[in-house]
């Protein structure tokens, strides 16, 4: 039986070329042409200033937080519902992650429940383009002008997506990316950096190379950190690039035959929602059971196991994990969270495969 896997890479341009030319020219470690080649680049993409590689999402969001001086004790606001390295982040600088309830549809952090935590000690807002969806930047950045936060858009999972036909990456302060191997482009471990800010950019890169002086080698004004991507992560990452129109192209054209596919289901299942502002790009098309309970979910997720489909549970919320667990109530988190799947979502789903989905979900779903 042929398995469907809910995230596989496509490495079918210049990746291999590349990182053979990275071997053969022996510039296998964190100096080589290809770093800033792919920083370039990524940085046209998003058509900010200035794109600053780390070695991976995670390394990228902490050292963001560190360039803009977050503290101990000081707070940030986070969604519930992320993957828990964008809270994990905010708990390395010893700062305290402050959770805010989703919206219903999108998943995506709610301006409203945000206005509700911000107290004298909050210093920013981290929201998460979550599975692709761009969140509601238009009231983020009034509430953090507002107040004189900071934005922090984790875009990790939202290579090229759009508020207002504007790419995230540039609409906050500065904005965060992960390239792990099942995101929409990949180096296989790696992250990136993102702002317009001339000076926030200078620091990024002196605490990227452990605080090494610019100007004065091996002289360290400050202590640093080693989140420096390699020349072979950034090979394989301009070689994604190069083909990132075609990878949104192809994603957006499967959950086009998820949703057609999936349309007479809509009895017992939501299907994947768009904001007015958003250009989304499915970075996973998700569904949710219109029966309660985590259950159930998992009861169809292991159908689907069974008939050789992987898929995956939406992100658990970070109030019911150990490290972040809360006794508050996070009603739209609480309600749908565990009602979310995943389904397979890359390039490699053909329209085939979507219908075998399809039929597997109508069967598991009686
Ligand atoms: C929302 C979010 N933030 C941060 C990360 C961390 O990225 P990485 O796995 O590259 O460290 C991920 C990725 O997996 C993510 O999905």
């Amino acid at each position: 039986m042929k398995r469907i896997s809910v995230a596989q890479p496509r490495l079918a341009g210049n990746e291999r070329d590349y990182v053979l030319d990275c071997l053969d020219t022996s510039w296998i470690s964190s100096v080589g042409k290809y770093i800033g080649a792919f920083e370039q680049a990524f940085a046209e993409f998003c058509s900010v200033k200035h794109a600053i590689a780390t070695n991976n999402g995670t390394t990228a969001l902490h050292l963001a937080l560190v360039a803009m001086g977050l503290q101990p004790g000081e707070e940030v606001i986070v969604p519930t519902v992320t993957y828990i390295a964008t809270a994990n982040a905010v708990r390395y600088c010893g700062a305290i992650p402050v959770l805010v309830d989703v919206c219903e549809g999108t998943m995506n952090i709610d301006p409203a429940d945000i206005e509700r935590k911000i107290t004298p000690k909050t210093r920013g807002i981290i929201p998460v383009h979550l599975y692709g969806h761009p969140a509601d930047m238009g009231a983020i950045s009034e509430l953090a002008h507002k107040h004189g936060l900071w934005v922090l858009e984790d875009a990790a999972e939202a290579h090229g997506a759009e508020y207002q036909g504007k790419r995230v990456g540039g609409l906050g302060t500065c904005a965060t990316f992960s390239f792990f191997g099942n995101k929409i482009i990949t180096t296989g471990e790696g992250g990136m950096i993102t702002t317009d800010d001339d000076d926030l950019a200078a620091r990024l890169r002196l605490l990227r190379g452990q605080g090494m002086d610019p100007k004065r080698r091996y002289w360290f004004p400050v202590i640093g950190y080693n989140y420096r991507m390699t020349n072979i992560q950034a090979a394989i990452g301009l070689a994604q690039l190069e083909n990132v129109d075609a990878a949104l192209f192809e994603r957006e054209r499967l959950a086009r035959w998820y949703d057609e596919a999936l349309k007479d289901l809509r009895d017992r299942l939501v299907l994947p929602a768009e904001a007015a502002w958003a250009k989304q790009v499915y970075w996973m098309y998700n569904i949710f059971l219109r029966d309660e309970g985590e259950e159930r979910r998992d009861a169809v997720m292991a159908k689907l196991d069974s008939l050789g489909i992987e898929t995956r549970p939406v992100f658990y919320p970070m109030h019911v994990m150990p490290p972040y667990a809360e006794n508050t109530s996070y009603p739209v988190a609480d309600t749908w969270a565990a009602r979310g799947i995943n389904l397979p979502t890359h390039q490699d789903v053909t329209q085939e495969d979507v219908a075998h989905i399809a039929a597997a979900l109508a069967e598991s779903l009686t």
